[in-house]
Parts: C-alpha cells; structure tokens; sequence
C-alpha cells in the first residue's frame, strides 16, 4: 500500500494547477444586485422565478458564500479582489435569490 500513499499526495497539486482567479474587482458603491449581473451572472442565471441558486442548508449562509468566492472551486474562479463589502453585498443578493433544499 505504501506507493499508494504517495499517489494520493499528488491529487490536490493537480486540483490546485487547475483551479483559476477572476481578477475582477467592483466599484465601491456597486451593489449586490450590480456586482452579480458584471461578474457572476456569465455563469449563474436566473430562473423563470428569479431564483439563481438551489442551496442545501448549510450552504444558505453569507460565511459558505463568501468561502465560495475567495476559494473558488474545482468549476468556479476565485475572486480575490473583491473586497470584503463586496462579498458581503453580493452574497446577500446571492441568499435573497436562492431556495433551500
Ligand atoms: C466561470 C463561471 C463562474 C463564475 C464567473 C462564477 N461562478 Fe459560482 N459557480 C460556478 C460553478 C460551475 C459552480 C458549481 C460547481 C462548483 O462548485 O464548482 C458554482 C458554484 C457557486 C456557489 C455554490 C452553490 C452552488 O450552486 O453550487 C455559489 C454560492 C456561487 N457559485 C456564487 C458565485 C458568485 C457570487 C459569483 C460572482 C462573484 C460567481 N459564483 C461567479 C461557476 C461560476
């Protein structure tokens, strides 16, 4: 099992060579609502009912988001630009669009 081991050190190296950054960063009276429409709404669109994001529930709170937007993800670039506000804004904007499952 041991080379094993040592193939596994490898898998988060390859994620992280992969994963991208969106350099963009709002002016500082953009709101949640303007923020979305530049930057994340090339990915995330609405619904026929406005709503954007289908969450789990503990996925439905500004600390989750905010981590999605600092961290990126496997699919997603990080954004490490945006000022603290901004994400607070915009993950606001993110939560009243959103169900819960
Ligand atoms: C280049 C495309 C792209 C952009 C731009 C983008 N996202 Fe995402 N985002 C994704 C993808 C794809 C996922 C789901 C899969 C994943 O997590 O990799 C995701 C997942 C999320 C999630 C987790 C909930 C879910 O549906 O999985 C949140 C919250 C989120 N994005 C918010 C934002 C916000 C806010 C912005 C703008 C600041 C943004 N995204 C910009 C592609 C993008």
């Amino acid at each position: 099992m041991k080379p094993l081991k040592h193939g596994l050190l490898l898998i988060p190296l390859a994620l992280t060579a992969c994963s991208h950054q969106n350099d963009y960063s709002p002016a500082p009276d953009a709101n949640g609502e303007q923020i979305f429409k530049q930057v994340c709404s090339d990915c995330h669109k609405p619904d026929a009912n406005g709503i954007i994001y289908t969450l789990k529930k503990e996925q439905a709170n500004t600390d989750y988001i905010r981590k999605q937007i600092k961290q990126g993800s496997f699919m997603m670039p990080k954004f490490p630009n945006m000022p603290d506000e901004a994400i607070k804004k915009v993950s606001q904007f993110v939560l009243a669009h959103s169900k819960t499952n």
